[in-house]
């Protein structure tokens, strides 16, 4: 990387080698009642992705504060300068909520909820772009290199690069991409592919992800693409800079699970969760931001119909569901909170009893401690998402569990399967019996089975933490020909 590590002044000075631009910043504000703004960390899979790779690089990070009609100078944080950009109410209706969240979400996630198309949400979502890729610019130092993630932001390797062409760009997409038959269905799919195709290196989790776009490039726009790679000729159809698209599947600080679930305080947490559960033969856990893609009501109705049919018996089982509040004025997002709201009252009247309760559900997020601490009280973690990119609870899950013990019940449709099979249980959430029968027989599981599946899991997950993912990325990045190099 161009001089990577050395940070000078945001403003009149020659800006950060290393600038990563996403939606949000690593922190949330708060402005209280005599509008004074305060910040804490914000929880997120892509914040503790990055984190640690900010602070090596003593970079810059662009996003949005969280908060409407906020305007805040860029600061310096953990290591990082937070570079804040300002959305305004309507922007956070139109872009965030609107077409990051109701239109490009449910169509990348296999159509699971109806994607909404409304051009006045597109508008938004152009002009939130342009704002992130003019302040990207701005941080930026010559040559320097950019890193873009996410949904929310497909528009900005392009503008970024008419902006800056002495820029290296690389974009991450920290969800699936879809099959062009799906993604077609964008009205605006060939700017969203032209918008991608400013980057030099474009990332995807699964290798999957990145034949799709290369074929919903090859399908939708005129730009010759070989194997991988994607040549953007010029005007006169002479050749010119080339787009690479590749697989590299995300992971976590997982050394910084293990620690955790080492510690004394963690492990005795683990052992309070236990006995104020009531001390049952078998704990279940789910983790998850209340999202339609991460098969929850799948999961209670399978758990719920386990009880039904005594094969596990309900006075010596639980069910822990943590579901972190999120986008809640998204409307499909409401729905889902009140459809698994009914199906834990439900259930809970049925089969729960005066200090004992079949499910206990959680509508709200917890520090890695208590996490940790729920990771090791589970015998059961079950991930049954319908459709995700990666899913970093699961191996947090396997980080967390040094003892070999635990269970990983894990849905085929996550990008966490394809790097982790054989090790999981596989399930496939929409096939309830089937479900139903590896839950049973994971409750059941011989501990010697369990350990060796867990050891198998940990000899993945613990040697390729999130640091590996980002050296590896910008590794590629930077090592790939100039622009102006014509092969
Ligand atoms: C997913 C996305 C991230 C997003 C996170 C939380 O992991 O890939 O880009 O930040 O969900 O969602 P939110 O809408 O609260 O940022």
């Amino acid at each position: 990387m161009t001089g990577q590590g050395s940070v000078h002044s945001s403003t009149g000075g020659q800006g950060y080698d290393l600038v990563v631009v996403a939606n949000r910043l690593p922190v949330d504000f708060s402005v209280d009642d005599d509008g004074a703004v305060d910040w804490q960390r914000s929880p997120g899979g892509l914040v503790s992705a990055l984190e640690p790779v900010m602070q090596e690089n003593e970079g810059a990070w662009v996003g949005w504060s969280g908060a409407p009609d906020l305007a805040h100078e860029p600061f310096e944080a953990d290591g990082m300068m937070l570079v804040p950009v300002t959305l305004s109410a309507s922007e956070i209706r139109k872009y965030y909520e609107g077409f990051s969240n109701d239109t490009l979400w449910p169509l990348y996630h296999d159509v699971i909820a109806p994607p909404a198309y409304h051009r006045q949400w597109w508008d938004a979502y152009r002009r939130v772009n342009q704002r992130f890729a003019e302040a990207a610019a701005a941080q930026a130092a010559p040559g320097a290199v950019v890193w873009v993630h996410d949904y929310q932001l497909q528009l900005v390797p392009k503008m970024l690069r008419e902006l800056r062409p002495d820029l290296r760009i690389g974009f991450f997409d920290h969800i699936p991409f879809p099959p062009v038959e799906l993604f077609q269905q964008l009205p605006w799919r060939r700017n969203i592919l032209e918008g991608l195709l400013g980057a030099d290196l474009i990332g995807f989790q699964r290798g999957g992800d990145a034949s799709n776009f290369v074929r919903a490039v090859r399908r939708l726009t005129d730009h010759p693409t070989r194997g991988s790679v994607v040549s953007m000729e010029d005007a006169d159809g002479n050749p010119g800079r080339r787009v690479r698209a590749a697989a590299f599947p995300i992971s976590i600080d997982t050394q910084r699970f293990d620690d955790l679930a080492r510690s004394p305080e963690v492990q005795a947490r683990a052992k309070e969760i236990r006995a104020d559960l009531g001390d049952p033969d078998v704990v279940m856990l789910g983790v998850d931001r209340l999202d339609y893609t991460k098969g929850i009501r799948h999961r209670i109705k399978a758990y719920g119909e386990i009880l039904q049919d005594g094969r596990i018996d309900a006075a010596h089982t639980t069910l822990v569901q943590v579901a972190s509040p999120s986008r809640e004025n998204v409307g499909a997002y409401q729905e889902l909170r009140e459809h698994v709201e009914i199906l834990v009252g439900r259930l809970n009247g049925e089969f729960g009893e005066i200090g004992h309760s079949a499910i206990h559900y959680l509508h709200h997020s917890y520090p890695p401690e208590e996490m940790a601490a729920l990771y090791l009280a589970a015998d059961v973690m079950l991930v049954t998402s319908l459709r995700d990119g990666m899913n970093l609870v699961a191996k947090e899950y396997i980080a967390a569990r040094s003892d070999l013990d635990g269970v990983l019940v894990l849905s085929e449709f996550t990008g966490a399967a394809d790097e982790l099979a054989p090790g999981p249980l596989l399930v496939n959430p929409h096939d309830i019996d089937g479900m139903k029968d590896t839950i049973v027989a994971a409750a059941h599981l011989d501990p010697k089975e369990k350990r060796r599946r867990m050891r198998r899991l940990r000899r993945k997950v613990m040697g390729d933490d999130v640091a590996k993912w980002s050296k590896s990325f910008l590794g590629v990045l930077t090592a790939m020909p100039s622009r102006d190099t014509h092969v």
